[in-house]
């Protein structure tokens, strides 16, 4: 048998469910019961009916899933970290919420409001004081929530995400260690410092030479791109959003796109019309390790699971689950 056929095999045997995110690499895809964004992803796997979840993807996915499902068993074919979600830990969450206190906010002023892209650690803060998680598909609608709450709302770990959410509701915003004390105070959404290194790369100067060569060319992008360049675009969406938005184009308008490049290289090839689909970036916008995952190590991981020797498996702290649980259902409760 070949590996590909291996892991059929096994996926039978354990019963389980192999999902994977869009931006891991087309054969890891091809192997997926079920591909989606960071939302579709925790939902159909937490709710899923097998006990044994295989997630492709970066650990804050792997670990939504556990703390919106505890019993169950969520493994990893590699325990790859989102670097943003890397940026924060609770050390600096509880640092950033002492900053805003010695400038004289109140801890019970503070609405913390974390992007899905965070660690369970940070997830169980934000549910501890009362806050919520978003992803990019539903951020609009939890964003508004958040204001509703009359709190100063204090976003993490993207502030690019925080910036652009802020900039749409007419809000003003501010950014931690680059802000000064005043326009801190002044603000209604202090985000932290965190940022995407693949979503920085596209920039304004990208878009001017796709609108100088093709006068007629869409630009869609993820809102973790920096906010002048979500400004200048033409739609902006989670990874299914622009999925589905490119899909539904005419088949003769040209796009360019701003996110991963597996996804992107994906649609291209699924459109047939390649000329058409282009990737805003000079530079390959590829996620490393989003691309750590290869079909060896999902057949590894789910081998070792086979003969009882389990590694990378989630595992968390019975308050981690508790605080995060209430963050993301908050979410979910909501979306
Ligand atoms: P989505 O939730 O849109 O899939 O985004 C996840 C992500 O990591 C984007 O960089
Ligand atoms: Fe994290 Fe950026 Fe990779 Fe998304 S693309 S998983 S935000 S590093």
């Amino acid at each position: 048998m070949n590996l590909k056929d291996e892991i059929k095999s096994l996926k039978n045997e354990l019963d389980a469910l192999i999902v994977a995110h869009y931006y891991q690499r087309d054969e890891v895809v091809e192997l997926a019961d079920f591909c989606g964004d960071s939302l579709e992803l925790a939902k159909k796997a937490s709710s899923a009916k097998n006990k044994l979840i295989v997630f492709c993807g970066v650990s804050f996915m792997g670990q939504s899933v556990k703390i919106l499902s505890p019993d169950k068993n969520v493994i990893m074919p590699r325990l790859a970290c989102c670097s943003m979600a890397r940026m924060i830990d609770s050390s600096y969450f509880d640092k950033s919420i002492d900053k805003l206190q010695t400038l004289g906010i109140k801890k019970e002023d503070i609405f913390p409001m974390t992007y899905i892209n965070s660690n369970a650690d940070i997830k169980a803060k934000v549910g501890e004081m009362g806050g919520v998680v978003c992803t990019s598909s539903n951020a609009k609608k939890i964003f508004q929530f958040a204001l509703d709450s009359g709190k100063k709302i204090f976003f993490m770990p993207d502030r690019c995400l925080g910036a652009n959410l802020a900039i749409d509701c007419g809000k003003k915003y501010s950014i931690l260690g680059i802000s000064n004390d005043d326009e801190i105070i002044n603000s209604d959404v202090i985000c932290y410092d965190g940022f995407c290194s693949i979503h920085q790369l596209f920039s304004l100067s990208d878009i001017e030479f796709y609108k100088e060569k093709y006068k007629d060319i869409i630009i869609a992008l993820h809102p973790e791109c920096d906010p002048s360049v979500v400004r200048a675009a033409d739609f902006v969406g989670s990874t299914s959003q622009i999925i589905s938005f490119v899909s539904n184009l005419d088949e003769n308008a040209k796009v360019a796109v701003g996110t991963e490049f597996n996804l992107v290289n994906r649609l291209r090839k699924k459109n047939g019309n390649k000329e058409n689909i282009f990737v805003l970036s000079s530079s390959k916008p590829e996620c490393p390790t989003m691309n750590e995952t290869s079909i060896q190590d999902l057949y590894d991981v789910m081998k070792s699971f086979s003969d009882e020797m389990p590694y990378n498996e989630i595992e968390l702290s019975h308050d981690c689950v508790h605080y995060a649980r209430k963050a993301l259902n908050k979410m979910l409760e909501l979306s």
